[in-house]
Order: structure tokens, then sequence, then C-alpha cells
């Protein structure tokens, strides 16, 4: 079975045996938002599992779609934003056809454990996707999963890969080890924000 399909994922849920669920927001995230503190705006998270991450931005002040191809990922988000009585939505897609109906559409992306789970060979194809649901100068908030074990999912990449694959499109305004990572990622993530550059310096 293959990753980039949903029936890979819905079993986990289904199960709930979900090694990368951290039941809460990503602390590295709330971090982020409390140290650079970006304007809120609209907010697309990729890969949002059962949301906690949409459900912090929301709670911020953003204006969040959360997207998941996974059913009950979507179906677990959607009664935790009922539940919390949060405004975050939670849309059933695959993040690869989102475009052309959001194209333009977000002043961010949020990027957590779900540029590890793509295959390797669709990176490309993410950058593009996040260069595209953005509007002009809009925002990748990245926490990447950066451990150098062979395989995956989770699919390890380097702080020079990720560099690589974004700053023909992105400004690279920040790309650190992370510091506050949950103990099973301790010295493994980077958090990065990358703005979008103009069109016309792409
Ligand atoms: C490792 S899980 C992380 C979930 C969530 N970000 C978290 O930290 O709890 C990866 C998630 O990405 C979703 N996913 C993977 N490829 C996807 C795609 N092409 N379109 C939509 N969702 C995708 C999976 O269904 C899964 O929920």
């Amino acid at each position: 079975m293959s990753v980039e399909e949903a029936t890979f994922w819905e079993p986990y849920y289904q199960q709930g045996t979900l090694r990368w669920d951290l039941g809460q927001a990503a602390p590295p995230l709330v971090e982020l938002l409390q140290a650079a503190k970006p304007k809120p705006g609209r907010a697309a998270v990729l890969g949002c599992g059962r949301g906690y991450d949409a459900l912090l931005f929301a709670d911020q002040g953003f204006e969040v779609v959360g997207f998941d191809f996974a059913p009950s990922a979507i179906a677990a988000a959607t009664a935790l934003a009922q539940a919390a009585g949060s405004s975050a939505q939670f849309l059933q897609r695959d993040i690869f056809e989102l475009i052309p109906e959001f194209e333009n559409q977000f002043d961010y992306v949020v990027e957590h454990t779900c540029f590890c789970a793509i295959a390797p060979e669709k990176r490309p194809d993410y950058v593009r996707l996040v260069r595209t649901l953005l509007r002009p100068q809009g925002e990748l908030l990245g926490l990447f999963f950066t451990h150098q074990r062979p395989g995956g999912p989770p699919f390890g990449v380097t702080s020079e890969e990720i560099q690589q694959y974004f700053r023909a499109d992105f400004e690279i305004l920040s790309l650190t080890p992370n510091l506050n990572s949950i103990p099973a990622r301790q010295g493994e993530e980077h958090i990065g924000q990358f703005r979008l550059k103009p069109l016309e310096s792409i």
C-alpha cells in the first residue's frame, strides 16, 4: 500500500494506533506563535490529522482550514473543534488536489509531520503546492522532522535539503534546530519561517 493513498493512513486512525499523534498542538508551534507573533490571517494546515495545530492557530485569531485525506482524521478534528467551540474548519482532501480551488487563498501554510509523510519524490510538488496556496508575501510556518534514519514514513530530511527544496521560491527567514521538541524527537526537528518571494524574483 502506498503512502500516497488515504487507505494507507485511515486504518491508523480507525485503530487509534497513531505514533505521531501528540494529543495536543506541537509545542514548537506554540512557541513560534508566541515568539514570532505572525499577524493573524488565513492559514492552511496540511495533513492536519486530528487537528490540534489547526485549533491552536484558530485560538490565536487565525482563520484556519485543516486538510487531510483520511476520513477518520477529519471526523476526529471536526468533533474536537465542535467540542472546543473552535472556528477551525476541516476538509477531507488530498493536498495535491487543492489547486486550483484554493489557489492564492492563504496567508500562511502550517507544516507539521506532513512533509515527512509524503513520498520523497513528491517534495517538489509539495513546494509548488505551498507556493500556489499562498498569497503574495505569504509564509510557510514549518516544523520539520529532520531525523536521519533510512526509510519511512516518516521520511527524514536534512536542514540543507529543506533549504534546497524551498529557496528558489521562498526567502528563508529562519530555519533552526528546534529546542523544545517532545522527548522522542529531541535533536531531530527544525523549525522554520519561509516567506514567498515576489513572483518577478522567482
Ligand atoms: C504523520 S501524520 C501527521 C498528522 C498531524 N500533522 C499530526 O501531527 O498529528 C500525516 C498525516 O498526513 C496525511 N496525509 C498524507 N498524505 C496526504 C495527502 N496527500 N493529502 C492529505 N493528507 C495527507 C495523513 O492522512 C496523516 O493524517
